[in-house]
């Protein structure tokens, strides 16, 4: 059923508890945390403003980093409150606590229409556990819950699920914010009846990771085409060698199994007929991790097997081609995952044409095109192409899980319309 949104509420004079995920990437630049991409934070600006504009008192959560129940500085969100201040252009309050006397007392200083932020929940171990206990103490300040943290939804955590129930519980709304909502649309009801060809586009590591996406999707799909690391496991079930290449051996029977349901549904499955493989060197060297860091040399395409001193690095320039042609006259495209390792220049050809294909697709034959978040986005983002899709997720492991089919529990506790 549709979840109620922050259209649907009134807000004036009232305390809107907002959870927002501002988990976003930031970096120490000579002694100072800086945030190296802010789409998460501009993708709250219109529940926001809204929000605002009908009066509420906005007190907004939120999580950064992993910082199990400890004050670790670097994670603290008060860089955010400042960066969010100026993309809003209004002031926004910073409370050094997200309970307690010091966030009671920020919240009693709001007038109608002020914003607070209050400092990273996961400071206390108690979000992560939705504990009772603390989920109370956050919902002392709050007369509505509203929910806009899709990114974090697949998290039942005390900010994303223990408030709205305890809202809820004294007769309060818990409503979806504007992004939440637009989430919930495109991941959820366009990807229900599909305009067709509906075409699917999976990259990405491993195989263990969207197999239960491939098998949902198989469903829905007209065509699913099959990238990055994971085209490895499919081709080694195959019979084909696959070198130094990124596999797991304990996935061959579910790669085969998800090829006879394609068969069996008629979906048109695609596998990469080339590949552009590298020889890693060992520079004896050790990355910030501890771990070996390699030289790629020797990079080249090939067909077929993958030699044994070589692995894959991504989709060929044939395979590319194959797969942008039928991207091009797709209605509705589902991108999630890359299809190489587009960081490195030498193997980011196939994940930019397919990504040129996506677009083309928007802009010349009106396809609606999702891009299911996490590195597929960064890599459209790289490519400077993020304004020409229909939609990206700012979501990683929640769009992952709710393309699943998974009900996610900051979405379950919202109130239905
Ligand atoms: C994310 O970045 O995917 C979300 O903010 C959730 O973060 P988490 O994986 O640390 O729960």
């Amino acid at each position: 059923m549709a979840k109620l949104t922050v259209q649907d509420l009134d807000v004036r004079g009232k305390r809107v508890f907002l959870r927002v995920d501002y988990n976003v990437p930031m970096e120490e630049k000579e002694g100072k945390m800086v945030i190296n991409d802010v789409t998460r934070i501009v993708e709250t600006l219109p529940t926001l403003k809204l929000l605002i504009e009908k009066g509420g008192k906005l007190i907004l959560t939120a999580h950064l980093g992993r910082p199990k129940g400890k004050r670790e500085p670097s994670m603290s969100l008060a860089p955010v409150a400042v960066k969010l201040g100026e993309l809003l252009g209004k002031p926004v309050a910073f409370a050094t606590d997200c309970i307690g006397e010091v966030a009671e007392a920020a919240v009693a200083a709001l007038q109608d229409g002020e914003v607070l932020l209050l400092e990273n929940v996961r400071y206390y171990n108690e979000e992560e556990a939705n504990d009772p206990a603390f989920a109370e103490k956050l919902a002392k300040v709050a007369d509505v819950y509203v929910n806009d943290a899709f990114g974090a939804a697949h998290r039942a955590h005390a900010s994303t699920a223990g408030v709205a129930a305890i809202v809820a519980a004294r007769g309060g709304k818990c409503a979806a914010g504007l992004l939440m909502d637009r989430e919930l649309k495109f991941l959820g009801d366009e990807l229900e009846n599909p305009a067709r060809p509906f075409v699917v586009i999976l990259g990405g590591a491993k195989v263990s990771d969207k197999i239960k996406v491939i098998d949902r999707l198989l469903e829905k799909a007209d065509t699913i085409l099959i990238g990055g690391a994971m085209a490895y496991t499919f081709k080694l079930a195959n019979g084909v060698k696959t070198g130094k290449s990124l596999v797991e051996p304990d996935q061959t029977a579910t790669a085969l199994s998800a090829e006879a349901k394609a068969k069996k549904l008629g979906v048109n499955f695609q596998l990469p007929t080339d590949t552009i493989i590298a020889t890693p060197v060992d520079t004896g060297k050790l990355n910030k991790k501890g771990k070996p860091v390699y030289d790629l040399v020797n990079v080249r395409t090939i067909s077929g097997d993958i030699p044994d001193d070589a692995e894959g690095f991504s989709i060929g320039e044939e395979t590319a081609k194959h797969y942008a042609q039928i991207i091009s006259s797709a209605k509705t495209v589902l991108w999630n995952g890359p299809m190489g390792m587009f960081e490195d220049p030498r193997f980011a050809g196939g994940t930019n044409a397919v990504a040129l294909a996506v677009v083309e697709a928007t802009q010349n034959n009106g396809a609606v095109s999702i891009i299911g978040g996490g590195d597929s986005v960064k890599a459209i983002n790289k490519a400077k192409l993020g304004d020409k899709v229909t939609f990206m997720s700012t979501g990683g492991g929640a769009s992952l899980e709710f393309l699943e089919g998974t009900e996610l529990p900051g979405v379950a506790a919202l109130s239905d319309k």
